[in-house]
């Protein structure tokens, strides 16, 4: 996945001029779930539409549960969150608000999970999940400039029969997503849980990335690796917990989309200073920053990059080298990639 351009030399840059070079310079986001940026003001304004009842007096009363103490806690809200989407225009203003937030970013690429059992599990057809998406995306490369596409995520809760199942009924709608991916409750759901149904997608030739090692062990990352052949981890980082692991990710530059903000309210770090980014830059590995679920923690890319940064100390360097890990471990074609690189390299040199 290595794009074979030149390493650009970073010039120093001052620390009171880093957050205007995070803010505007070009980014891909790699990890985002499209149903954990709807803001709870789109979540009462659908349910409002669709005849839906919330069990939240109003936005507020929402926004004050959004207090998380791991992945499930959240999981049960967000899955909550999402019964207000029933018809192809929810999910086209869903996909569309999170775009023009991402082209605020200055997000130039933007790889985006949907979780379509959650909706079929409610009656939505499979049809009108990914048409709504689908048509967000093309609108957004045509009017913000971002070039976004989708990635199926399985459920891992659910049994890979019904990973099976939700396959058939996306495959009539094979070239409006590029991937598949693996979420929800990671604990007690490893990847080889999904292992012929991932080894059916890699004949179709879909992209393949996994959630592994964000609550789980390193030894989920094995498997997403080994027994799933993921191109990517999503999170990935109690991979410093295993050496060989960390040697392993290093050599074959396997991406990791590592969301702070997330990490920080899912309590996988206690603070954003004792976050491992820096650790896992420094070993070597393709990490990258992405936001996960914006609307639920507190954040969008640029968000994420601020905090991150402030708590932690980066400097102008890393910042090159995660929003470049960004573009290279995207699945975007090579000259795309070699296009928001040179933008990235253009970038830093007025910085
Ligand atoms: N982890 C697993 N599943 C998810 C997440 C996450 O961070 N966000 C939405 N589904
Ligand atoms: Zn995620």
């Amino acid at each position: 996945m290595s794009v074979s351009v030149p390493p650009f030399s970073v010039p120093p840059v001052a620390a009171d001029r880093l957050p205007a070079l995070l803010r505007a310079m070009p980014k891909a986001e790699l990890h985002i779930h499209i149903e954990g940026s709807l803001e709870p003001e789109l979540i009462f304004a659908l349910a409002q539409r669709n005849g839906v009842a919330l069990p939240y007096a109003d936005v507020e009363s929402l926004r004050r549960a959004y207090a998380f103490t791991n992945l499930q806690s959240f999981l049960d809200i967000y899955y909550a969150g999402a019964s207000v989407l029933l018809a192809e225009q929810d999910f086209h203003d869903m996909a569309w608000a999170y775009l023009q937030r991402a082209a605020a970013d200055n997000v130039l690429r933007a790889e985006i999970f949907f979780d379509p059992q959650t909706h079929t599990a409610r009656g939505v057809a499979m049809e009108t999940v990914v048409n709504g998406l689908h048509s967000a995306c093309r609108a957004a490369r045509a009017q913000l400039g971002v070039d976004a596409e989708l990635i199926l995520c399985f459920l891992r809760h659910l049994s890979e029969e019904e990973a099976f199942k939700t396959l058939e009924q996306a495959l009539p709608l094979r070239d409006k997503f590029i991937g598949v991916g693996l979420d929800s409750s990671e604990l007690g759901h490893p990847p080889e849980k999904f292992a012929r149904v991932f080894a059916r997608c890699r004949e179709l030739g879909l992209h393949l990335v996994a959630h592994a090692g964000e609550e789980g062990p390193p030894a989920y990352i094995w498997s997403a690796l080994d027994v799933l052949k993921v191109e990517r981890i999503d999170h990935g980082v109690q991979a410093l917990q295993d050496p060989a692991l960390v040697r392993r990710l290093a050599a074959e530059r396997i991406p990791l989309t590592v969301c702070p903000l997330s990490n920080l309210k899912l309590c996988v770090f206690p603070s954003l200073a004792e976050h491992n980014l820096v650790r896992l830059l420094d070993a070597g590995l393709a990490a990258t920053v992405n936001s996960d679920d914006p609307a639920y923690f507190g954040g969008y890319m640029n968000d994420n990059f601020l905090q991150t940064f402030a708590a932690t100390g980066m400097d102008a360097g890393h910042a090159y080298r995660l929003a470049r890990n960004g573009f290279e471990g995207s699945f975007a074609g090579e000259s795309e990639r070699r296009r928001c690189i040179d933008r990235l390299d253009e970038a830093f040199a007025l910085s």
